[in-house]
């Protein structure tokens, strides 16, 4: 049993903020990979703050709250708002190298549902460099990770948390990890799709470890598809690449975001323009396999190789074509949880002693529908918070439980013998690959009635054929078979929250939109979905909104 004042589950932008936020405590940060190979480092364009004279954080709070169809907590969205200069000003103390102006300021570009170039970056591989910064700061705090750690339970006993359980990848060995606190910052779940910019880490386990611990989560049926991911292997292609003026062209050569957002065209919020996208593919005006062209010849060589020299390399590697010379061919995909464990602008959870930060959170300051720029933030903003609540906790409470935590363990351990011991069975990617095409066909950009019900429907059917899964691989030491075993449980779980919420939503609001209701419905669902765990699938509640600042109006781009 290992034992810590604070554990911090994920070693990405979020939990490495975290765990400098609680230092001074006994702080450890357990990781599924070497902390600079966690997701946070593929982010590409960049961190929104509201650094110029004539910019406010209130003109950032207005944009986050319509950017978010109106279902942002609007009290939230202030604390990110006006945490968000100090935040990027301390990462560029610390190091971080962002792309500067002539007068030698951070740069910031245009994004996408922004009234202001607001996104300061590092040419495209602004993660890469946040998170590189962050983990020399974790170095220097002397914060100890264990790296190749699964969290595959998180232990709570009457309402309260004790610690969490651990799978070591490497040795094959479960572990309790004794703790008066522990923060999730464990990432996303975009691998539950065929089609997404996520890394192959980015499965869900996490929240749906939360989940299954009893912790409700929050508006999972709001999933962000990015409308430029590149044709193929769907490697995110930066929304910088118009926020730097690229434009897009269908096969007959029509820049069609004409039609779908007369002003901001290109650079309407991710939902408008990855439905324009896709509306314009199914109608016959996509380029055969369903793209569209992003063109950014125009710009020229120069500019390409300042400021988006990491999109001309991926696509010369992925796609053999060269940016400055040929348009590339480019898709919405999966990309961003707006939904995950509900907590509120203290990272606090419905567990005393639990928090949550980053993208498995729902704090609802992105809503229905997340501006580009501010997953970055949220990750130093809410990082910080959630560390500093966990600390103040830690010191006012007692020890933990090592009764509860050795029963737990136990489980644990004869739950994962139980799947190593099976001797036949159906191997777990095929029921992984059908989970993936069931969500993008009928869990994507456009939802109906009808295939959301067959979706329900055929997940039901997966999680029985889940339960007599089979390991081949039965050696203890980096099984990989195992691991994507238990993430698979985890994904049905993600995949059985995100299609209730979509079926019991009747109405579209930012992400989610049902070509049977194509429109808002305020009267009836200006409301947060919360999903609580039952062994029958998910029970669905609802929670008001907060709105304090910005009364809703109609979303016009
Ligand atoms: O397009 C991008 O660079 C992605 C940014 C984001 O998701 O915030």
């Amino acid at each position: 049993m290992f034992s810590h004042d604070i554990i911090i589950v994920g070693g990405g932008l979020a939990g490495l903020r975290a765990a400098i936020a609680a230092k001074s405590t006994d702080v450890a940060v357990i990781s599924r990979v070497m902390p600079i190979r966690s997701h946070s480092v593929a982010a590409q364009g960049g961190i929104n703050a509201s650094l110029g004279s004539d910019d406010s954080w209130e003109k950032h709070a207005f944009d986050t709250v319509k950017g978010s169809d109106y279902l942002a907590d609007q009290e939230a969205v202030e604390v990110l708002c006006k945490d968000a200069p100090l935040r990027v000003i301390e990462m560029e103390h610390w190091g971080t190298l962002f792309s500067r102006t002539h007068e030698g300021r951070i740069a910031q570009r245009p994004f996408g549902g922004a009234g202001f170039p607001r996104t300061c970056y590092a040419e495209d591989r602004t993660g890469h460099n946040l998170l590189h910064t962050m983990y020399e700061q974790a170095l220097e705090n002397d914060i100890m990770v264990y790296t190749e750690w699964m969290v595959t339970r998180l232990v709570v006993n009457n309402g309260r948390c004790y610690g969490v359980i651990g799978y070591n990848i490497a040795t094959g060995e479960a572990a309790g990890f004794n703790a008066k606190a522990v923060i999730f910052a464990t990432g996303g779940y975009g691998r539950i799709y065929k089609r997404s910019t996520n890394a192959i880490i980015n499965t869900g386990s996490g929240i749906s470890v939360a989940y299954r611990a009893g912790v409700p989560l929050q508006d999972m049926e709001f999933v962000q598809f990015h409308p430029t991911t590149l044709f193929g292997t769907n490697i995110l292609i930066t929304e910088g690449a118009r926020g730097e003026g690229g434009i897009m062209k269908n096969k007959n050569g029509e820049r069609f975001m004409e039609r779908y957002s007369p002003h901001s065209l290109d650079l309407a919020p991710r939902d408008i323009v990855a439905r324009a996208i896709r509306r314009e593919i199914n109608e016959g005006r996509g380029f055969d396999g369903g793209y569209v062209h992003l063109e950014l010849m125009h710009l020229g060589a120069k500019i390409i190789n300042e400021r988006l020299p990491g999109i001309r390399q991926i696509a010369i590697d992925f796609a053999d074509i060269d940016p400055v010379k040929e348009p590339i061919p480019v898709q919405p995909g999966q990309h961003y949880s707006m939904g995950g464990i509900a907590a509120n602008s203290n990272c606090e959870t419905a567990v005393q002693g639990f928090y949550a930060c980053g993208e498995c959170s729902c704090i609802s300051v992105h809503g229905a529908n997340r501006l580009g720029g501010n997953s970055l933030l949220e990750t130093l903003v809410f990082g910080k918070i959630a560390g500093e609540n966990a600390k103040k906790y830690a010191l006012s409470s007692g020890s933990g439980d090592a009764v509860i935590m050795d029963r737990e363990l136990k489980d644990e351990i004869e739950r994962i013998r139980g799947l190593m011991q099976r001797k036949e069975g159906e191997p777990f990617h095929v029921i992984r690959d059908k989970l993936k095409t069931v969500l993008d066909e009928k869990a994507g950009v456009f939802r109906d009635e009808k295939n959301l019900e067959d979706a329900i429907n055929e997940i039901i059917e997966l999680e029985k054929r889940f339960s007599k899964v089979y390991v081949r691989n039965k050696n203890t030491i980096f099984n990989q078979e195992l691991v994507n075993v238990i993430e698979l449980e985890a994904m049905l779980d993600i995949a059985g929250c995100i299609c209730a919420g979509a079926f019991n939503r009747m109405e579209s609001r930012g992400s989610h939109f049902r070509t049977d209701y194509p429109l808002r419905d305020d009267a009836n669902w200006l409301k947060h979905s919360l999903f609580t765990f039952s062994p029958q699938g998910p029970l669905v509640a609802y929670k008001p909104v907060s709105i304090t600042l910005y009364q809703p109006r109609t979303r016009e781009y």
